[in-house]
């Protein structure tokens, strides 16, 4: 299976492993190549694949190509979407769903807590939309925000899960929210 994700050579990086030690082909989009390089030498012996596309994907031109080219390289059914760039994920379901002809894309939508309770975004009928909202976890010594690993296994245990609607650690009591 092909998964297409944005923005995933940071807190992601371990979702990306994850997906391809089970064997997914992961295509990826940034805009320089260093993230990439650095995920495939910490991968080692794996079953799956990475591949890059260059794009700032706040750039419409730059990113429809790279998402057309990753398309034409091995279609994909799944996307993953991490940023606070809304206009790059619209324009991306708007890309994916023109692309997927009789295809269904489940893309993932990762938000912090604050969406906890919002609607979740409108997507083009041919896109399954599931949300992931990272929360806080409480220690006996206070909040705090989740780790790297952490949002990253919790987003591949989502992604295999396959619910409308996953939180990471918890978004309640909102009062107990750590500060920045
Ligand atoms: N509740 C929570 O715990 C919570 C909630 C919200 C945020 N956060 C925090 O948010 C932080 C940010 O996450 P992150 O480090 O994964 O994100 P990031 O650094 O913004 O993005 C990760 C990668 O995406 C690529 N990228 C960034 N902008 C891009 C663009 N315009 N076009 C294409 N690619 C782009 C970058 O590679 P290139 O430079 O090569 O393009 C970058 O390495 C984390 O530290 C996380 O803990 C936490």
């Amino acid at each position: 299976m092909a998964i297409l994700m944005l923005r995933a050579t940071g807190m992601l990086s371990g979702t990306v492993r994850g997906l391809i030690a089970r064997g997914d082909t992961v295509h990826v989009i940034t805009r320089g190549r260093s993230g990439v390089d650095r995920l495939r030498g910490q991968a080692g012996d794996h079953k799956g694949r990475i591949h890059w596309h260059r794009a700032d994907d706040t750039d419409p031109q730059a990113f429809q190509a790279a998402v057309t080219a990753a398309w034409n390289d091995e279609p994909f059914d799944r996307v993953v979407v991490w940023g606070s760039d809304e206009t790059a994920r619209d324009r991306l379901f708007q890309i994916i769903a023109a692309l997927a002809g009789d295809r269904r894309i489940t893309a993932y939508v990762i938000r912090g807590s604050r969406y906890h309770d919002a609607p979740p975004p409108r997507a083009p009928d041919e896109i399954d939309v599931r949300t992931i909202i990272l929360g806080f976890v409480i220690e006996p010594s206070g909040s705090r925000w989740l780790t790297h690993d952490e949002i990253s296994s919790g987003v591949l245990a989502a992604i295999e899960k396959d619910r409308p609607y996953a939180v990471i650690g918890i978004v309640e009591p909102s009062e107990r929210r750590p500060g920045w």
